[in-house]
This record gives structure tokens, sequence and C-alpha cells, in this order.
């Protein structure tokens, strides 16, 4: 889960490489280094903590146009200077940047040590600058093809030669490598995010590749040392650039872009076909009589991506009646997943390079089955081993709480499911009625936005308490999950959620005047029992916020505080009610003063097992 970029032209390296070290800083950020060529040496500089720190350290201007960097989240070794990257060979000779985990490290490691080789650091990865260097005189291509060879487990690594001042090498098998291809410059990343305002042309490495790197041009070699001819992509990175625009955070500022990227997700319109009261999702790469024989759907899903999963199953069940089975992808691996002919997966992924997301489409892929992927990340790993799928066109994303990536992923669930369900069962005046539901959702998310202050006030009288529970019925169940998530994830404040129904089975043991409950309740089917539920609540003292999509006197009495997000389809109201949860976990985690785009322990980007 770290980010590695390198860089190679006629620029001063540094700047460029922390440039790209802060577009990377969302895939780990307990640690980050630089190495470059200077004076005829590797030179090293790293650095315990945030960007920052290692920004403090590079005060001295080192003309050089070489360069490989790392933002790091710990997995080998804890976090310390020693353990950040880069990682040099005994000699001095190699140094190397790696993301992924080598599971034979061990030994190999003790191999060295008894050559008399001394390490610096626990990391898994110094052993591979120490391996490369063993085998140098060789030549670098040959050093790392040989070294290569003898890794079990998972990498993206640069390496960084000393007597070869032209050359960076890189390498990928299991986690994310692309060349960014400049003027007379080049670039090598996990990310194409890394050399966004440099360039826009890249090409994606693919597993068991190795890449050759100058500062004109690049080769791409297999294991077998065959030159392997790539594709160049031009990448559309205009909304890629880290930039808050005037926002406090980007949690904030992704969270009051979403009338934007809700409207993106759609097309800009151009996904719905209000005429036919339809959507369509070119990219599905599927015909009319395709969706006829589905007979299943399964969607494969982490964290927030499988909370958008689970609101997908109400929608595309209640529009296509096609069952839908959810998984976490973490638990689908291992076991056997049962792939029939028939079953639809779809894969969803902001970053598209999510491991257990991904180990869960391979091991489906090998069984036969059909996966496609709604995934933000263009480009990505998963985007590249998917059979079609559609993009949710929500920008790059760059707090690691997930919030636009969500309401985009729903969108465009939901955009399947009535373009499904329109070849099945529903009615041309139902999808009409949806079609315009969707089109009104961007102005009723920003007049939700506008009212972000009653949050805020809100979030005050939570942030004292050390656990709340969030609970709703139907739709709104995954809503108060997804709403626990965010609580959590950022203001570190304990959140559980539960169905409002399962209540009385256990959870209500809990209920007490020091945890609070917030409860999504919305007009239709579930309303009543939730709010018997609410009552059975304030009967034991337990303090009850209220999200609703209507009012009257009832839902006034029986909450404590409430919040009315404007009505909508019922199909689409998670779309409306996790905004304002959403701003209680941002102003909650902001009166608490936490680090909010930066959560303690997590990285935006889990591409580790
Ligand atoms: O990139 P992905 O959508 O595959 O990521 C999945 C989860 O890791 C992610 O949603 C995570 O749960 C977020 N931090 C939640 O805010």
């Amino acid at each position: 889960m770290c980010g590695i970029v390198g860089y190679l032209g006629n620029r001063e390296a540094v700047p460029v490489l922390m440039q790209g070290l802060k577009q990377l800083e969302y895939r780990g950020y307990d640690s980050s280094g630089v190495g470059v060529l200077h004076r005829k040496k590797i030179k090293v500089i790293k650095e315990q903590g945030k960007l920052e720190m290692l920004e403090r350290k590079l005060t001295d201007k080192l003309n050089t146009n070489i360069g490989i960097a790392h933002t790091r989240w710990a997995t080998h070794g804890g976090v310390t200077t020693e353990n950040a990257h880069p990682h040099s060979g005994p000699e001095g000779k190699v140094a190397v940047v790696h993301n992924g985990i080598i599971d034979n490290f061990s030994n190999l490691k003790e191999e060295l040590q008894a050559k008399g080789n001394v390490f610096l650091s626990e990391t898994d990865s110094e052993v591979v600058a120490h391996l490369v260097e063993e085998y140098i005189d060789l030549g670098p291509e040959q050093a790392v093809s040989k070294a290569l060879s003898r890794l079990d487990g998972t990498y993206g690594m640069l390496f960084l030669f000393r007597d070869h001042p032209e050359m960076i090498i890189g390498a990928r098998n299991g986690s994310p490598l692309v060349i960014g291809i400049g003027q007379e410059e080049m670039f090598l990343a996990s990310d194409a995010l890394a050399f966004a305002g440099f360039t826009q042309h890249a090409v994606f490495v693919d597993d068991g590749e190795m890449v050759i790197l100058s500062n004109k041009d690049y080769r791409v070699v297999n294991r077998q040392n065959i030159q392997i001819n790539k594709n160049v992509e031009e990448l559309d990175m205009s909304s890629n650039i880290k930039d808050m625009q005037g926002f406090p955070h980007f949690l904030l500022k992704e969270i009051f872009e979403q009338p934007k990227s809700v409207f993106r997700a759609m097309g800009r319109g151009g996904r719905l076909l209000p005429d036919f009261g339809t959507a369509l999702l070119g990219g599905l790469n599927m015909e009319k009589r395709d969706f006829y024989d589905i007979r299943k759907i399964h969607i494969l899903a982490m964290g927030t991506a499988m909370y958008a999963g689970e609101i997908g199953k109400y929608i595309i069940e209640d529009l296509t009646r096609i069952p839908v089975e959810v998984s976490d992808a973490s638990e689908l691996c291992g076991i056997n997943p049962i792939v029939e002919k028939d079953t639809l997966f779809v894969a969803v992924s902001q970053s598209g390079e999510t491991r257990d997301t991904i180990a869960a489409v391979q091991e489906i892929k090998q069984k036969g089955g059909r996966v496609l992927g709604l995934l933000n990340a263009v480009g990505s790993t998963m985007a590249r081993m998917t059979d079609g799928g559609a993009y949710i066109h929500a920008g790059a994303e760059f707090s690691v709480a997930s919030t636009k990536a969500f309401t985009s992923q729903v969108t465009v669930l939901a955009l399947m499911a009535l373009m499904i369900g329109r070849t099945r069962d529903i009615s041309l005046t139902r999808g009409k009625e949806l079609v315009q539901e969707l089109m009104d959702l961007p102005d009723k998310i920003t007049s939700i936005l506008e009212k972000a202050d009653e949050i805020k006030k809100m979030a005050e009288r939570i942030k004292d308490h050390h656990s709340v529970m969030y609970m709703g019925r139907g739709i709104n169940y995954p809503v108060a999950m997804e709403a626990a998530l965010k609580l959590k994830e950022v203001s570190y404040i304990h959140a559980e959620a539960y169905s409002a129904g399962s209540l009385k089975h256990g959870p209500l043991a809990l209920i007490c005047e020091e945890i609070p409950s917030v409860f999504i309740c919305t007009s239709g089917d579930y309303q009543e029992k939730t709010i018997s539920n609410i009552q059975e609540v304030r009967a034991r003292n337990g303090r009850v916020l209220v999200i609703s999509n209507y009012e009257d006197d009832t839902l006034r009495k029986v909450a404590d505080e409430l919040f009315v997000v404007p009505s909508s389809d019922s199909l689409l109201s998670p779309l409306l009610t996790i905004v304002p949860c959403q701003l209680l976990g941002y102003y909650t985690a902001l009166a608490l003063g936490r680090d909010i785009d930066q959560p303690r322990n997590l990285a935006k980007s889990v591409t580790t097992d």
C-alpha cells in the first residue's frame, strides 16, 4: 500500500519526485524518501512521518535529473526512518523502492547474511536491493531479472543504479506500475496520478513485465526477456491534480463536490435516455439478450464500495427482480466460490487497485465467470482485467474516507438496474419517473449541503461520546453501515450499524444515555416500524438523532435532533440520506482535531492482503 515514483529527464528531479509523492500520498503516509544520483553516488534522503517531514530534510539543492521516491504504509518493520524507502545494496550500487510484500524475504535475508551482508532495516524490500547488487556484475538488466526470479510475493519496484546514470528499471508483479511518457522525460510510478500535470501519455505495465527506462525511451520485456509492444494511452488527468480549491480538507471538498460528481456519474445526463425511460452504459459490452440470461448478480467489493453494493442490491432486485448477492471480496477467496454461467459478477472499486477485490476477480475469472467493473480510476488494474464495465467518473478522490466515490457508485448501480430493468419488467412510465428522479439528484444534494451548519451543531453533541449506534431498515440499513464507517474512520469514535429490526435481538442492551443513536428513517414501508424502534431507544434514555426525508409531528416528537433531506424515490433516498451522515463524520472529526484526510493506520488504497 505504498506509492512509488521515478523520474528521468531534463528537469530537476527532486521537485518532480516530491510533486509525485504528494499525489501518491493517499497510498500511504507514515514515512517517505527519495533516492537520486548525485556526484556519482546514490544519495538517499528519507524520514519518518508525513511528507512535510521529508520536505524539511531536503534543504540542499541537489542538481540531478534522475531519481526514485516512495511514500510508505508499513507492512514489514515499524514506522521508522531506517525502514523508510529507498533501500540500498551493501555497497550503494543499487537503490530500490518497493510496493508490495516479498513473502520469502526471511530465507533470502538469511542466505545473504550468511555471506556477510549487513541489513539496516527490518523490511522485506531491503533484501531486494542486496540481491540485485549481488548480481550487478551481470549488468543492471540481468541483475534485476535474476533477482526477480528468486522472489515470491507481490511487487511494483523501481531500481536506481550508481553506475548507470541514465537508467531506471521497474518491475511489476501484483502491484501496479505505469510509465508516463513526456517530452524527453519519463516517469514510472504506481499510479498515473504521480505524473498528472506533466504528461497524459501512459503505458500500463502488466504482471511479469520489466521496464527499462531512459529519458528518451522505454523498453518493456517479459520474464523470458522478450520485448513487448505496449499501447500508449491518453488519459484525461484534468481533474486529477491534488488541489483543495479553498476547502480546509479534501474530505469536505469531496463531500461538497457530490452534486457535480453524481451528475458526472450520469454521464452529465448523457447516460440517461428520458424518452425511453432508461439508461445506457455502453461499456458493459452486453446486448439486450445478455440481460435476459442473467439469473443472478454477484457484487464483489470492500469497505465503502461494498456498502454501495449493498444499496445497489436493493435497487437492482427491485427493478430487475434478479437476485443479488454482495460479497466482502476478502472473504470470497480461498472458499472455492461458486461460479455459474448465468451469474453476472460486478466488481465495485474506487481505486481499481484493492488487493482483496482484485484477488476475487482473478478467482472468478479463472473459473470462467464474467466480471464487470464499476470503477473510478481509469486504466487501473481492475479496469484492465474485467470484461467490461462503467467508470463512475467521480474524479480523483484524495481523502482516505470515501464519499463522492460512494454516491457515484450507487448512482451507476442505479443506472445499471434501470437499464437491465427496462429490458425486463419495469414500465416506460416507471422508467421515466426514475430518469427524472435521477436528474433531480444534484440539486437535492446541493440543498442538503446548504444546511451543513445544522450538522455541525449535531457533531458538537456527538463528539464527546465514546460510541454511537447507527440504525435503519431495508435500504436504510446499508446507509447506516456506511455512515458508521465514516464516523469511525475519521473521528475514531466507535460506531456500529444494526438493522433497526435486530435491535431487540441484543444491541438494545447497549442503549443508555452515553451512547447516542443515529436512525435513518425515511417515508414508506418501514417508516412505522422504525419509529417504534426509535421509541424503544428513547424509553431507555437513549438520545436519538434522526436523518429523514419527511417531517411530521410524530417524528419531531421522537427525535432529539432531526435533519430532513428532500424527498425522492425510495430507491434513490440513500444518495441523499448519506450526505448528512458524511458531514457528521467530518464535523465530529474536526471538532476532535483529528487528522481528517489521513486518519491513523489507514491508507486510501489497500493493495496488500
Ligand atoms: O478503492 P476501493 O473502492 O476498492 O476501496 C475499498 C475500501 O478500501 C474503501 O472503500 C475504504 O473502506 C474507505 N476508506 C472507506 O471510506
